[in-house]
């Protein structure tokens, strides 16, 4: 991770002049960086110390800069770790959608890193998840998923063999080849939670250990209902933010007879 250099803080300057608060320009200036670019995502900002003397104003209006941008999600807080600049992916919390397609929508290039990809007999509780009996073949899948070669997530997906035309079918995608086989997930019900990487996962996904990741389980089911996918995740909650839409119920009269 990179420090934001001390050239562009001195950008976020304040006019003492002005009629507007201090801490208000400087995260006017700060913001309007991030959007354009000119700081990259992930860059920490310098400590405390610097940035008052760089801008050449106190704690207090830093503080307040930085805790609004923080608000506005700009900026993430880390005790001991301190300020980045944040960018996460909102992700919609109810569209049945696939990383690769996600990426791409995004404008982005997918990559796998593939950890493991092999056909076995399932575990009884991957055969209770699929609702299959214990001697079908489940094909396993692990992988760190990638956009713009980043490291995103990791992935552990189950599958029941039959629903692919075999191994050699899953390239870049799971679902474009449960699509091709004409298996293609249709619903789905999906688990989020929040955690803390392990070294390993850390090592895969370019974080430190114990920077919190989100752990979401997906099953996913065909139009007849028949289980299609049983997958366990970890995704970076630096830069990923699921966003559901609300919509508020009617309200229930209770039935007159
Ligand atoms: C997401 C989901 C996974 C799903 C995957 C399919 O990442 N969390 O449950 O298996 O998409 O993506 P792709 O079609 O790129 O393999």
């Amino acid at each position: 991770m990179n420090i934001v250099p001390a050239a562009k803080i001195e950008k976020m300057r304040p006019d003492f002049g002005a009629s507007q608060p201090l801490y208000v320009q400087i995260a006017d200036r700060l913001r309007d960086l991030i959007i354009k670019g000119e700081v990259s995502v992930g860059d920490t900002l310098p400590s405390e110390r610097s940035l008052q003397d760089l801008t050449g104003t106190s704690r207090v209006t830093i503080r307040k800069a930085i805790s609004q941008l923080v608000s506005e999600g700009f900026l993430l807080s880390r005790r001991g770790v301190g300020t980045s600049i944040a960018a996460h992916i909102e992700q919609s919390g109810e569209r049945l959608t696939g990383f690769t397609s996600d990426a791409v929508d995004r404008g982005e290039k997918p990559g796998t890193f593939w950890l493991h990809k092999v056909a076995a007999k399932p575990t009884s509780h991957e055969a209770q998840m699929l609702e299959i009996a214990s001697n079908e073949l489940v094909l396993r899948l692990g992988r760190v998923r990638l956009a713009n070669k980043e490291p995103l997530a990791i992935e552990h997906a189950v599958v029941p063999a039959d629903l692919v035309d075999g191994l050699h079918a899953i390239e870049s995608s799971l679902y474009d080849a449960l699509g091709v086989a004409g298996n293609a997930p249709i619903t789905g019900t999906q688990k989020i939670g929040a955690s803390d990487a392990t070294a390993i996962e850390a090592g895969l996904l370019a974080i430190s250990e114990g920077d919190s990741v989100l752990r979401i389980e997906r099953h996913t089911y065909r139009a007849d209902g028949r289980a299609v996918e049983y997958t366990r995740s970890v995704y970076r909650a630096d830069r990923y933010l699921f966003v559901s839409e609300l919509r508020r119920e009617p309200k229930r009269t209770p039935l007159s007879d």
